[in-house]
This record gives structure tokens, sequence and C-alpha cells, in this order.
């Protein structure tokens, strides 16, 4: 593996119009890691990757614009996904969206879950919904999780102290993950004494290095 060069964070927003709390939320959380950690930020929605969505069975139905938004959430760095909750989950576009991934594209990737709904009553939307979807995808899912409601918006801006307090502690979790990220592959995984002389995986590494770090 070779040095990461133009190191990216994505942001993939789960909402169906704009403007859109959620999107504007995701962009919170790629800005703040962007600025600190020195990377590229781009942020997306279903708007973005457009009406071919629709219909398509795999990643190769997608049109253009489809095509490069889900070419640039593979490739990114770290992750940082959001929706809007419909009815206790994610909408089912966003779904639909994560169906045409290739199961093992996002193994091992920093993935940030956030979720806005219009009440407290779904706030585990986040670890109940969206946790199992990127389990799935082994993504290395970062602890903190953070949801918002209407009331903590203030004209389409994050405005409640506490989420932005909350929010800080997964942006901390997104850097130790981007900085095992980057050890990893200056040391272009070298053979560990803990593997048996293995390389150490990302997977290994997060449970070797960062969750004592914790
Ligand atoms: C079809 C639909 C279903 C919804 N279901 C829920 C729900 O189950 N729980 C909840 O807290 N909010 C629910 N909401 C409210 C939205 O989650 C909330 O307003 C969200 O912040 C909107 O995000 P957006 O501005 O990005 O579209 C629902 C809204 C719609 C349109």
């Amino acid at each position: 593996m070779t040095a990461m060069t133009n190191a990216t964070v994505v942001g993939f927003s789960g909402n169906l119009a704009r403007p859109s709390k959620t999107r504007g939320f995701v962009k919170h959380f790629v800005s703040e890691i962007a600025d600190r950690h020195g990377l590229a930020a781009v942020t997306f929605d279903l708007d973005d990757v457009g009406r071919s969505l629709g219909t398509a069975r795999w990643s190769r139905d997608l049109d253009e614009a489809g095509q490069t938004v889900l070419d640039a959430v593979v490739s990114a760095d770290v992750l940082v996904v959001g929706s809007p909750t419909y009815k206790g989950s994610y909408t089912g576009l966003f779904k639909h969206f994560f169906d045409l991934v290739d199961p093992v594209a996002l193994r091992g990737k920093p993935v940030l879950l956030t979720a806005t709904g219009g009440g407290e009553r779904h706030a585990l939307m986040v670890d109940h919904q969206l946790r199992p979807l990127f389990a799935f995808f082994e993504a290395l899912v970062l602890p903190t999780a953070v949801y918002a409601t209407d009331r903590d918006f203030l004209e389409g801006a994050l405005a409640s102290e506490a989420i932005r307090k909350r929010g800080e502690q997964a942006i901390e979790e997104a850097g130790l993950a981007l900085a095992s990220r980057r050890h990893a592959a200056a040391e272009d995984f070298a053979p560990s004494p803990e593997m048996d002389g293995r390389p150490r995986s990302l997977i290994d590494r997060y449970w070797l290095e960062w969750i004592p770090r914790l």
C-alpha cells in the first residue's frame, strides 16, 4: 500500500428535497473533519445522484452523475453519512443507493453516522438502523453517532450546544481513525508480532491500537 495523497472526506445525505437539515448536518461534520485534518471535502445527497437511482438494480445502471457520487463514496478516506428519519429509519432511497455498493467496497472505511428527525423519540435510529447497515459492509463505524431534531436547528444551521459537543466527540474519533489509516499506509502493513508475523489489516489495528486509546 502506498502513502495516501489527496485524502478526502465525503459526505452522503439521504434527503429527498432541498433545503435539507440533514444535508447541512452532514456538511457540518465534513467541513470540520476536512479543516482539522487537511482533507479535501465534498458532500452529496440523493439529488446529486439523480433520477437513474430509482430504477437501477446494479451500479452499472446509474448514469454518469450517479456513478460519480458512488465512486466518491467508495473511494473516500472518511465517510460521513446521514439521513432524515422516515418511519423510524433511513429513507428508502438512501438504502437503495447503498444497495448498489459492492459488499466489500466499504470494508475498514471510517464511517461517521448521523441522522435528523422531527423529534427525539427516534434518536436511536443511528444505532438501531444505520449502524447495522454499515456493519453489513464491515465498515469501521465510529463509536459516536449523532442525531439531531428539528428543534436543534435555527434557520437551517445547527444551534444546539449539546449536539455540537457530541459531534466534537465523533469528529475526534474520525481524526483517530484517519491517523490510524495514515500510520498503516506509512508502515506499509509491516508484519507484526501480535499477529503471528502476519501483516496487520486496518481492522486488526482498530482493535490493537485504536480502541485502547479511546
Ligand atoms: C415521510 C416522512 C416520514 C417521517 N418520519 C419520521 C419519523 O418516523 N420520526 C421522526 O422523528 N421524524 C420523521 N419525519 C421528520 C423528518 O425526519 C425531519 O423533519 C427531518 O429532519 C427532515 O430532514 P430534511 O430537512 O433533511 O429533509 C418524517 C418526515 C417525512 C417527510
